[in-house]
């Protein structure tokens, strides 16, 4: 370590002992949370009155002291949230962070690198090519596909609908306005959304119908882009869904691309909540062909355990991406790329981006690629495991079967006839269920009939618990009518 400064210049600057003592009350609070996470509920909140009256005073003048921070944060403000890395978080999609990736967040902000462009973070620039490249040979895109790690999927998905935009029609306002794109009505709603960022007008995003295994409609989808030709419309992208929030289906990749690319459309791929699958053998057999999209979505924070904010946007054609976001001001002149040296700031719409690259190596390096893909392939049969205790429970139904990681089910209705009230008895359950405090699940709607969700990928997450939380369902659904 070079020699340490013992006098800093600037009160905002702190003395070595003083810094290290700071960070290990951090550790200690930090470390102390997550290994006694389960003694934790997995929720709690508050209003939003209650919630912000502690906390209401005026930015104070003069320092406070440090434990008193720590002390406001304890009492009024760590305590009020969702535990996202609790074993009973397997509500929507848990991110389950390891620690050492926490720390490689925590270093990429210690350091606070500029990873927009090539020569102001050469470093963490190469670990996010190296990072990009191994995802790039996970999902089987030729090489020569690049991207860029976003804050999630929602800016991916925006990239990438961009990137399509500026491939398909440059930015000629009157065939912006002509461009449609199509995706099965279970598709997360960052992609409808980033079509409209884009400015795809809104009556031109088709939600195509899904078949009983809540996949896109292929002929639907034709019928649909041959429509819209004949209307004088863009056909422009197609977006598949590698494991959709709400089952975990995942459209018919290979079929897509192949079509697609006779259509001459682009095809872009959401594997926000599946993409990091493809580790495990399932996994891999599930997203078989998705490395021929011409883009593909995925969210480290949600399958890879790595802390928000990270996702990932991957491109067969990178110069689609430059094509669509370089832009040459004159005043960071000295840091243009030479064509070798990426700026990554032409790959996606932030100039000043953090270095999100560290974490990902960091975790994936200090347990090993094996690891990982255990603890993938596990999270896997959870759900499977716990599709069997529900099919073993009379009270009990499956309206989803366990599809990559997600299972969706209910009590079974007292009255085959009366959907209202089957909805209504599945909201009881949810709330009882999670007012117990040992699991936090959510509701969505297969088919229109409320069901429990469940999501059980994070690492912490066992069997026992699966058994634990059917069981528990089992005995409410005999007892609330
Ligand atoms: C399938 C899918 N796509 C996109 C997103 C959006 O990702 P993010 O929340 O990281 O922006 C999600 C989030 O849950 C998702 O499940």
């Amino acid at each position: 370590m070079p020699a340490i400064d013992p006098h800093p210049r600037s009160p905002l600057d702190l003395d070595f002992d003083t810094m290290r003592t700071l960070g290990h009350d951090v550790v200690q609070l930090v470390a102390g949370h997550l290994a006694s996470l389960r003694q934790q509920p997995a929720h709690t909140s508050l209003d939003r009155r209650s919630a912000e009256a502690p906390l209401a005073t005026p930015p104070p003048a003069q320092a406070v002291a440090w434990p008193e921070l720590l002390a406001t944060l304890r009492q009024h403000v760590l305590p009020h949230a969702a535990r996202e890395p609790h074993p009973g978080f397997i509500a929507y999609v848990p991110s389950c962070p390891t620690y050492p990736a926490m720390l490689g967040d925590w270093i990429a902000t210690g350091y606070n690198f500029f990873a927009g462009v090539w020569p102001i973070a050469a470093g963490p620039n190469a670990v996010e090519l190296l990072v990009l490249d191994w995802f790039r040979q996970w999902l089987g895109m030729p090489a020569g596909s690049g991207g860029l790690l976003t804050s999630g999927g929602s800016n991916a998905n925006f990239t990438a609908m961009v990137a399509a935009r500026d491939a398909a029609v440059g930015d000629d306002p009157a065939r912006i306005a002509r461009l449609t794109v199509y995706m099965s009505d279970q598709t997360h709603s960052s992609v409808i959304r980033a079509a409209w960022m884009a400015g795809i007008p809104r009556a031109n995003v088709r939600l195509i119908a899904v078949d009983s295994e809540h996949r896109i409609g292929c002929d639907e989808l034709a019928a649909a882009v041959e429509r819209d030709r004949a209307a004088g419309l863009i056909p422009m992208l197609v977006a598949g869904n590698a494991g959709t929030t709400n089952t975990g289906a995942v459209d018919p990749l290979p079929e897509l691309a192949r079509w697609c690319r006779e259509q001459g459309l682009w095809f872009h791929v959401d594997a926000a909540y599946g993409g990091f699958s493809v580790l495990c053998e399932r996994g891999a057999r599930a997203l078989a062909g998705i490395g021929q999209a011409d883009s593909v979505t995925m969210d480290p924070h949600k399958w890879l355990y790595v802390p928000f904010e990270c996702g990932c946007l991957l491109v067969r054609d990178p110069r689609r991406l430059v094509s669509a976001f370089s832009i040459h001001p004159e005043y960071p002149k000295d840091v243009e790329s030479d064509g070798v040296d990426v700026n990554f700031a032409d790959h996606g719409e932030q100039l000043t981006r953090r270095s999100r690259a560290i974490k990902i190596w960091l975790s994936l390096c200090y347990f090993g690629l094996d690891a990982i893909r255990a603890a993938i392939a596990e999270a896997m049969e959870r759900a499977t495991q716990a599709e069997t205790f529900v099919r073993a429970a009379p009270g009990l139904e499956v309206l989803s079967p366990a599809t990559l990681g997600i299972l969706c089910f209910r009590a079974r209705p007292l009255d085959a006839s009366d959907a209202a009230a089957a909805d209504a008895r599945t909201e009881r359950i949810n709330a009882a269920l999670n007012a117990d405090g040992r699991w936090l699940i959510s509701t969505t709607r297969i088919r229109g009939a409320l069901a429990l969700r469940i999501c059980p990928i994070g690492f912490r997450t066992t069997m026992q618990d699966m058994r634990e939380l059917i069981d528990e369902t089992a005995r409410l659904a005999a007892r609330i009518a």
